[in-house]
């Protein structure tokens, strides 16, 4: 052990980062063997790398910037008359084939850290829903054996966890029996160390170093070395449907989607939706040098973000769903390291809880400290095909980001009910609803009933007896 101490202590040194093992001489055996396992885990020069490249580099070496030709990127957009009414269909039918034969898997991401919400436990556990006050997971549990009873199949479920949620998320669904299913598979993200500006290794705690899930993009890497990439194309799986543990309204078993992205050969297809307001907290679809790639909120230069074109239609409008769909092989591809893991990381300034000079906590009010990040829509870069298509807004987005305010659970509670409504009103329900689309009390429709208006439709037209609908409603 010493001479691994040993080791562990001279490679940080080399690389500047000494101050991990500032308060070693207060520390006991135990917590000094917990720091050295932490430290053993960073890949201390590739992180070196990392932090060369994206914060220390000098003036001089600054390439200067160049103005990025953004375009906005073309798609496939919602059926508005005739013609595109019938491909739409074609989609959906060629999507049920695939699904019929048993070719599609899910991959949610669940290990984010639920910061903004202000919730301590995994996000996946918080609960959403108006009347029964479901969790984000059992929506997701229930939108899986719909699909699965509704095709025949047993459909493979990958819940991404990072070393922040996988104990909780495993715990969470043991206690509720898997809701049912059997075929939920865990697989975890990798981490890095948060780093000051100056690029210094941050502690949590005397003999915790911060560590972070390293983005979405993490899931490429974890699906290929968990052996899920191995285990599905074995099993004759080559559509991934990727979404994120945050929007209980995301679609993610979509024939329409399927279908379009089959019919294309797409190695990505990403959901698109337009934005509400022009600075919305969502990344945007940019076309840059003939490829297709998502541009974060962050990023985009605020005079394009509200540019607006003749019609007054905001020019870049094509928001990121964070709904996507990718060929396996593809997906695999880019989480091998025969590749390189060719997906970029970037840096982000956050708020780290870490320790001061004498092992104070410090909570901060304002960034203090950078996460370096691999986003899952980079891959668009990569791709030689891709495609966007457009899904209406109020049916496929709801994103639970902040406890108060814009995306939160309330936001969340309104679309909910509103889409339910919606639907009941199409089946000729006379509930009351406002100029909002919104009926004076709460109702809440599971997906294990149906998950989208048209299966909707089709199964309440079949009731011998239709409940009525009044407050606190629940149809199941
Ligand atoms: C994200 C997208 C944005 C998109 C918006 C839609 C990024 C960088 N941007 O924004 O383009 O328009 O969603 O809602 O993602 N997650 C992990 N592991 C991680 C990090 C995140 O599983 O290491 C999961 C989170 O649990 C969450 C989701 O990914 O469910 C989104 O991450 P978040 O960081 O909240 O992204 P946003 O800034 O909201």
């Amino acid at each position: 052990m010493e001479k691994l101490q040993r080791e562990i202590f001279e490679q940080f040194e080399q690389y500047g980062q000494e101050q991990v093992f500032c308060f070693w001489n207060e520390l006991n055996d135990d917590e000094r063997f917990s720091l050295c396992r932490q430290a053993a885990r960073i890949d201390i020069g590739r992180l070196a790398g990392i932090i060369d490249t994206l914060l220390k580099k000098k003036a001089s070496e600054v390439l200067p910037p160049i103005a990025v030709p953004y375009v906005p990127a073309s798609y496939i957009g919602l059926p508005l008359d005739e013609t595109s009414r019938c491909r739409w269909e074609d989609a959906y039918h060629l999507g049920e084939e695939i699904l019929n034969a048993g070719r599609v898997a899910i991959l949610t991401a669940a290990g984010g850290q639920g910061t903004r919400l202000g919730f301590e436990g995994p996000k996946g556990t918080f609960a959403v829903t108006p009347v029964k006050g479901k969790s984000l997971f059992q929506i997701f549990a229930e939108k899986v054996r719909f699909a699965e009873k509704r095709y025949g199949n047993p459909i493979h479920w990958f819940i991404m966890t990072s070393d922040r949620t996988h104990n909780e998320t495993i715990e969470f669904f043991g206690k509720n029996n898997s809701f049912g299913l059997s075929n939920i598979h865990f697989i975890k993200q990798g981490s890095l160390a948060a780093v000051t500006a100056e690029g210094k290794i941050m502690l949590e705690d005397k003999w915790h170093i911060a560590m972070h899930p390293d983005g979405h993009g993490g899931a490429f890497k974890a699906f290929v070395n968990s052996g899920a990439n191995a285990m599905l194309a074995g099993q004759g799986v080559d559509v991934v449907s990727y979404c994120q543990i945050d929007n209980p309204l995301a679609p993610i078993i979509d024939p329409y989607f399927i279908g379009f992205h089959e019919k294309n050969h797409a190695q990505i297809s990403s959901r698109m939706i337009l934005k509400a307001y022009p600075e919305e907290k969502v990344g945007v679809f940019c076309s840059i040098y003939g490829h297709s790639a998502v541009v974060e909120y962050s990023d985009l230069p605020v005079e394009l973000a509200i540019k607006r074109d003749p019609n007054g239609a905001l020019r870049f409008k094509t928001g990121n769903a964070g709904i996507h769909l990718f060929n396996r092989d593809f997906f695999g591809s880019l989480g091998t390291e025969m590749n390189g893991f060719l997906l970029p990381l970037h840096a982000a300034r956050k708020k780290i809880p870490t320790i001061d000079g004498n092992g104070n906590p410090v909570d901060p009010e304002t960034p203090n400290g950078i996460k370096f990040e691999i986003f899952i829509f980079d891959a668009s870069q990569f791709a030689e095909r891709s495609i966007i298509v457009e899904g209406n807004r109020r049916e496929i987005f709801s994103p639970i980001k902040n406890s108060f305010g814009l995306d939160s659970p309330e936001t969340c509670r309104q679309d909910q009910v509103r889409l339910f409504s919606k639907w009941l009103v199409a089946a000729g329900s006379d509930i009351p609803i406002d100029a909002k689309g919104l009926p004076p009390f709460n109702i809440e429709i599971s997906p294990l009933f149906a998950d989208n208006e048209r299966d909707f439709l089709a199964k309440w037209s079949l009731l011998e007896k239709r409940p009525a609908i009044s407050a606190g409603s629940y149809v199941a």
